[in-house]
């Protein structure tokens, strides 16, 4: 987000990884911080990884040459080569002071680790003096519940200031997610149509093909609410339904996200307005899948949805009225993931025109990143029957991944692309009573074939 408000002014030396050795460092962090590397907004640093396991600093450098492998840039291999690595437990104190001593300049620390063992770590450093500068970056799940979240906002605000907290959450960070503001307030055509008056329904879908991948361990405890709505879809929510705000400052932009949030409730008031489901045994892509309830590690008593759809209304004048559907699920037979706004009827049309073929609809895909302006025009044919033509754009991919474009973000000490502490809290504020509704076996669990391609009966 070169665009972002002012030049960069100030960068971190040292990047620290806590939890280097988990997936989510090679997996995605690493790459991302290759993508970073390798683009017009590089900047040479120090990359410290730390965990409990005995790992050498060729060890964890062989590590990090493979997960830059994708982007191999010559400031990537400087980086690599130069990398360290320290062994540490994140909850003892000593380690961490032990890590901040070997860290120069201004450091972020990247908490790559389950929430609860974050918050030990954020209480342990709480206690002692931090360099100054200091940035904690926190990835998602930010808490467990919005109890949790609001505990560990008022440990880490008692610690820092917001500016020196980065709520991570790779959505932000994708370019066709990010789009959605060009789009809306660089545009006449569209902003004034973004509106009760014009709009029926607003649907922000992520549909995966993906399963559980091996992920029980966490994704059974979280789900599909909690996993993809709860952070995710929220925030894509915000950033479609915002007020435009004055600039894309850290301070205006999320405030703008903030407000919406604030105004955003289940569409039913006792969170009845859900539906979730979990797959069954079947395909998907030729993979053949159990029932996610026979798969490793997950515990079927738990009832973990696989698929979670919420109705959500937004109590302003703006939006007042309008449905906005927000559904993920996995291991579906077709990877829909997009903002669809599908727009009211006009008000009269011509007698003389036949054949009205469903409204117009503007659909912003996350993945590929494409936009379809569904318009109905006559003329084709039959000069008096309408049709539906579809206005088509590819959107060129960004220049970083999401990763690498919250690093960046991250990296030039900016929090434009942080989720701010206010907004983490509403999050989990909107999808409460529906977590309660779920817990109280208020809303019926459904099941899905693996692989249906099909929209859910519910
Ligand atoms: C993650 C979720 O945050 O986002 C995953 O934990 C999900 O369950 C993923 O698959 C989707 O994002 P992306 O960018 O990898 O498609």
């Amino acid at each position: 987000m070169t665009g972002t408000v002012g030049r960069v002014v100030q960068r971190i030396d040292t990047l620290v990884i806590l939890g280097a050795g988990g997936d989510l460092t090679s997996r995605l962090l690493l790459p991302g911080l290759a993508s970073y590397l390798g683009s017009s907004r590089g900047s040479e640093l120090l990359l410290i990884g730390v965990d409990r396991a005995a790992v050498t600093d060729a060890a964890w450098r062989d590590t990090v040459r493979s997960a830059f492998d994708a982007e191999p840039s010559a400031l990537a291999k400087k980086v690599a080569a130069k990398s360290r690595y320290l062994q540490g437990d994140v909850t003892n104190a000593d380690d961490l002071k032990r890590v901040l001593n070997a860290a120069p300049g201004r450091v972020a620390l990247y908490f790559a680790l389950p929430p609860a063992i974050t918050m030990i770590a954020c209480t342990a450093l709480s206690t002692m003096p931090l360099p100054a500068g200091i940035t904690l970056a926190l990835e998602k799940p930010f808490g467990t519940d919005l109890k949790t979240a609001q505990a560990l906002n008022r440990l880490l605000q008692s610690t820092l200031p917001e500016d020196q907290l980065f709520r991570v959450d790779h959505f932000l960070g994708k370019s066709t997610v990010l789009n959605l503001l060009g789009l809306r307030f660089a545009n006449r055509v569209f902003e004034p149509l973004f509106s009760a008056e014009n709009v029926e329904r607003v649907e922000i879908v992520f549909d995966e093909t993906l399963a559980l991948e091996g992920r029980a361990g966490y994704y059974d405890k979280a789900g599909a609410l909690t996993d993809m709505i709860q952070s995710h879809l929220l925030l894509v929510l915000a950033l479609t339904a915002m007020e435009p705000p004055s600039s894309l400052s850290a301070d205006d932009l999320r405030g703008s996200m903030a407000q919406v949030l604030r105004a955003t409730r289940s569409w039913k008031k006792n969170g009845n307005s859900s539906h979730r489901a979990r797959y069954a045994a079947g395909t998907v892509d030729g993979r053949s899948l159990p029932a996610y309830e026979h798969e490793a590690g997950v515990d079927p008593a738990r009832k973990t949805e696989t698929l979670a759809e919420v109705t959500l209304a937004i109590d302003n004048w703006r939006w007042a009225g309008v449905p906005f559907v927000l559904r993920s699920g996995k291991a579906l037979g077709e990877a829909r993931q997009d903002v669809r706004v599908i727009f009211k009827p006009v008000p009269h049309l011509p007698l003389g025109l036949t054949g009205v073929p469903g409204p117009s609809s503007l659909t912003i895909s996350m993945k590929p990143a494409t936009l379809d302006l569904d318009i109905v025009i006559n003329g084709q044919g039959d000069p008096f029957t309408l049709e539906r033509v579809p206005l088509h754009s590819d959107f060129g991919e960004g220049e970083l991944n999401a990763y690498g474009e919250v690093l960046a973000e991250l990296l030039e000490c900016n929090t434009t692309l942080s989720v701010r502490g206010d907004v983490a809290e509403q999050c989990w504020r909107i999808i409460t009573p529906i977590l309660e509704a779920w817990k109280a076996d208020r809303v019926k669990l459904d099941s899905y074939p693996a692989g249906t391609a099909e929209q859910i009966d519910w």
